[in-house]
């Protein structure tokens, strides 16, 4: 990918049919946004992540959409070149494709962002195909979708049989047919994933999916180390928990040492 141009959805699609993969990461934050972009990210997804990373609630649930929105915001000050994603939170799109459009309308000109995203298959897809058609670039995120916990009961692997895995590539076709400018693949086997990404031409963004996904995404705050726990899939790539731990706590004993200021 040209580093110095700004990523858009048609970027992403170039790099999917040279087969160049690209890497997505959560952003929640200004500065944030910046360390990511300039570490190479090419797409950052304020995601409802951000409820359970950041606000401490349980579930992705009790976010609203002015959080998101200030968020997103945030990450889109931060941004320079990279391609911003804002997940509509639960009970702003579900209604009915107006209500998706009224929402995904406040999101992009409140923030600034490039896309919104939206949970749900083949039953989203014509509220996909009614915001694509009003010039609203969707990011569609199918298997496991964190906004249907009370309905599943658990954030188990999605597709682990036939008819869940029939399920989950009709719902693949379905909102690539209605407009999709790629899907996110999450928690499911590796070669339905692989499968998935090979009928569809937009970009699957895969998190728990394997490795043949064209994209793959991570929570910031798995990334990094700084969640207390790691779902399985999602290795942390440093120990920033403990650094900031212990920077914190030699200041702390500084402060109380009367060793600061010095
Ligand atoms: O909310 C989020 O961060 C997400 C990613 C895990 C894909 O939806």
């Amino acid at each position: 990918m040209n580093e110095r141009k700004p990523v858009t959805a048609a970027t992403l699609l170039r790099a999917k049919q040279r087969g160049e993969k690209t890497a997505w990461l959560t952003a929640y934050d200004a500065a944030s946004a910046r360390i990511a972009e300039a570490a190479g990210i090419d797409v950052l997804l304020v995601g409802d992540s951000l409820g359970m990373a950041i606000l401490g609630y349980d579930t992705t649930l009790p976010v609203s959409l002015d959080q998101m929105i200030h968020h997103t915001a945030a990450v889109v000050r931060g941004r320079h070149r990279a391609w911003v994603v804002c997940d509509l939170p639960f009970g702003s799109y579900q209604r009915s494709p107006e209500q998706a459009f009224d929402t995904s309308v406040r999101v992009l000109q409140e923030t600034g962002c490039d896309a919104v995203k939206i949970e749900g298959g083949e039953p989203m897809a014509p509220t996909i195909r009614f915001l694509a058609e009003r010039g609203i670039a969707v990011v569609a995120h199918i298997g496991l979708t964190p906004q249907s916990v009370k309905r599943f009961g658990s954030y188990r692997k999605r597709g682990k049989d036939e008819a869940e895995r029939a399920g989950l590539l009709n719902d693949a076709k379905a909102v690539a047919e209605a407009g999709a400018v790629a899907v996110v693949l999450e928690n499911m086997p590796e070669d339905l994933a692989a499968g998935i990404t090979k009928t569809l031409a937009i970009p699957t963004v895969g998190i728990g999916a394997g490795a043949s996904c064209d994209a793959q995404v991570l929570v910031w705050h798995d990334l990094l180390g700084i969640s207390e726990e790691n779902p399985p899939f999602a290795p942390a790539y440093a120990n920033i928990r403990q650094v900031m731990a212990d920077a914190i706590g030699r200041w702390a004993d500084d402060v109380r040492q009367e060793g600061f200021p010095k």
